[in-house]
């Protein structure tokens, strides 16, 4: 089944709107990209889905059960996880603390609060695990705000993992990097892709990179979703170089 359908999604601020009779769907495992012009409304489209805006028509569904309208709380413990377009860590804490407090949040949600000292070595085994998974088992120790840009991206990558999502939204993930940091970053969420088995959908303007590691391509011009294939069908499709060459001219 499905885990998430958008359907008729229109999301309108004032008389703009960011997006326009919106209809997709993402099937489980897959790796998807969200690309268009600045301003296409790729952002909108996750802040729909994570319950930062209701939309202005049309429903969202995850896993066949309608979640817009429900709070952004309420949409990460369905299994939802997300990083943002800008670093959103505690930035004076270390790796391994920042991640710690993602697990716990966690643990409690889920009831499994510890009643001994056994249950915080598990805690740290979990930590462990995601520094692992995100590549920064080395840093654990460093305080989070002196990581490079990249790293802290993977940190952040770190967090919304804490929460087991069975959908992962990045927005963005290499925004602010160069080619060398982006493209290191790319595989490390195929790395994760791979060996969690999430579901990923995000958003790069690296289009070399989006073409190299995705299993479909979505394309939103103006809010509207313009095109909606594979690697290769976008790659060909004229109306998408048209809006690519539309930005740079
Ligand atoms: N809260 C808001 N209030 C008013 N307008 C908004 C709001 N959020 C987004 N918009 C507008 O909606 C349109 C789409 O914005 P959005 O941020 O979704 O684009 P984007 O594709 O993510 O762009 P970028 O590539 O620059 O990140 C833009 O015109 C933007 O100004
Ligand atoms: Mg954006």
């Amino acid at each position: 089944m499905e885990i998430l359908r958008i359907q008729d999604v229109t999301m309108s601020f004032g008389k703009m709107n960011a997006l326009h009779e919106v209809n997709c769907a993402v099937e489980p495992h897959e790796l998807l990209a969200v690309i268009g012009p600045n301003g296409a409304g790729k952002t909108t489209f996750f802040n729909v889905i994570t319950g930062k805006y209701k939309p202005s028509r049309g429903q969202v569904f995850f896993k066949g059960e309608r979640i817009d309208g429900l709070s952004r709380p309420q949409i990460i413990n369905k299994g939802i996880g997300r990083s943002f377009q800008v670093v959103n860590l505690f930035p004076d804490l270390t790796v391994a603390a920042n991640v710690r407090i993602g697990v716990l949040a966690h643990q409690k949600q889920t009831l499994r609060l510890f009643k001994n000292v056994d249950k915080m070595a598990e805690v740290d085994q979990e930590v462990e695990r995601i520094l692992d998974l995100v590549h920064l088992g080395d840093e654990a120790g460093v305080v989070a705000t002196t990581l490079s840009h990249g790293d802290q991206k993977c940190l952040e990558m770190g967090m919304a993992l804490t929460n087991h999502p069975a959908l992962l939204l990045l927005d963005e993930p290499t925004a602010g990097m160069g080619p060398e940091e982006t493209r290191q970053s790319i595989e490390l969420i195929k790395d994760v892709w791979r060996k969690t088995g999430v579901t990923i959908v995000f958003t790069e303007h690296d289009l070399d990179m989006v073409f190299n590691i995705s299993t479909r391509v979505l394309v939103l011009q103006s809010g509207k979703l313009i095109a909606d294939g594979s690697v290769k069908d976008i790659r060909n499709n004229p109306r998408v170089k048209e809006a690519y060459l539309g930005e740079e001219a």
